[in-house]
């Protein structure tokens, strides 16, 4: 039974002191009952609550009621059990509140420190690659990593089942059989295709670079990755020459590893440059001596060269998709060119394997904050 304040018959010291026990133990029990915030609330409304309260009950049973000559003694008694109740209720509530309820705050305590991110070495490197062109005045194009099989390989000049086609080890998208081959999907293998783009949308002249994501169904090691990235370049205008090229490479690796770097052009194949050439610089390591000291060179393997990139003349044949936009072959000529960021991050900042890009350990993505 819940406790009530019960009417007095009888106001002496004694029957007072008996009722104030009672009070107080019932008191005692429902403290210890009272846990969740609404058990906590309603237990001090009906302990203190102004118009029915048990506090206010008493008074109204006790004092009020009492006869005249008992009014002082019990009018002591019922402000002290008041005190005495109003000091535990609050006290049991306060502390039922601050065991449940988050703490204040204290702006003493040291702040929450927010690591600060540093920029990926990829995307550092790739910045910076992207940045030496557009201090020659390139502009930067996108595309989808995701293309058609007619931007990958056929407006480059693939044919259907041309073996120049087994150099890009592709991952095809499946379920694509029942498209016509131009329209199946694959994953880009290199940033190529945005040449393409480039050229539906902009009439000549145009100087754009292109860095982005490139995939080949490569297994993982130390130098090969199934994801890495390009940064590709498109110059096109009249008279363009190989030796424009030529010195606009020059320029570039001189940017990116050391005024003191030489560059030279090797005989190579695309299907869609011609002639087409393979740019080595010389170490930067052995400075192209291919040896430290008394040492073969690593880096170079003793060559003293280090390939870097692929390039060319754009073929005709590419530039003719285009003709209705301007690229007539007759008329205008152009370059491209094509790197690997990974490699290129790689040599400058020393890293030997590829891998360390992708696998998001902060001991190494922390090296360059
Ligand atoms: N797309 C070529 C590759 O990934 C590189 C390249 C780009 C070569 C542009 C010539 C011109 O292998």
């Amino acid at each position: 039974m819940a406790y009530t304040v019960p009417k007095l018959k009888d106001f002496s010291p004694a029957a007072l002191d008996s009722a104030v026990r009672e009070l107080l133990s019932a008191l005692e029990v429902e403290t210890a009952q009272a846990g969740s915030a609404e058990e906590r609330k309603s237990f001090r409304d009906r302990w203190l609550g102004r118009k029915d309260g048990i506090l206010t009950q008493s008074n109204d049973l006790w004092l009020k009621a009492a006869p005249k000559e008992a009014k002082r003694e019990v009018g002591q008694r019922v402000n002290k059990l008041k005190a005495e109740v109003e000091q535990k209720v609050e006290a049991a509530f306060r502390k039922a509140a601050s065991a449940t309820t988050r703490p204040s705050l204290d702006i003493s305590l040291p702040g929450i420190r927010r690591p600060l991110g540093a920029e990926h070495p990829i995307i550092r490197t790739m910045n910076e690659i992207v940045g030496v062109f557009k201090n020659l005045g390139y502009s930067v194009a996108e595309g989808p990593v995701i293309e058609t099989d007619y931007y990958n390989f056929e407006a480059l000049n693939f044919p259907p089942n041309h073996p120049a086609r087994d150099t890009q080890d592709t991952i095809f998208i499946a379920g694509q059989e029942s498209k016509p081959q131009r329209d199946r999907l694959l994953l880009r293998t290199h940033t190529s295709p945005v040449q393409t783009r480039a050229m539906e949308k902009h009439r000549p002249p145009i100087r754009v670079v292109a860095p982005g994501k490139v995939h080949r169904s490569d297994t993982p090691d130390a130098s090969h990755s199934p994801i890495f990235h390009q940064v590709e370049g498109l110059a096109v205008d009249t008279n363009i020459t190989f030796s424009d090229l030529k010195g606009t490479l020059d320029h570039a690796m001189k940017e990116l590893f050391g005024s003191d770097v030489k560059t030279r052009f090797f005989p190579s194949f695309f299907p869609f440059t011609e002639p087409s050439a393979d740019v080595q610089v010389s170490c930067f390591k052995c400075r192209g001596t291919g040896r430290i000291g008394d040492q073969p060179c690593r880096l170079c393997k003793a060559s003293g060269w280090i390939e870097l990139l692929g390039c060319g003349m754009v073929d005709p044949k590419v530039l003719e998709f285009h003709k209705d936009n301007g690229y007539d072959p007759e008329k205008v000529s152009g370059f491209a060119f094509g790197m690997g960021v990974e490699r290129i991050a790689m040599l400058k900042y020393g890293i030997d394997d590829i891998q360390l890009f992708f696998h998001g350990d902060v001991r190494f993505l922390e090296q360059f904050a």
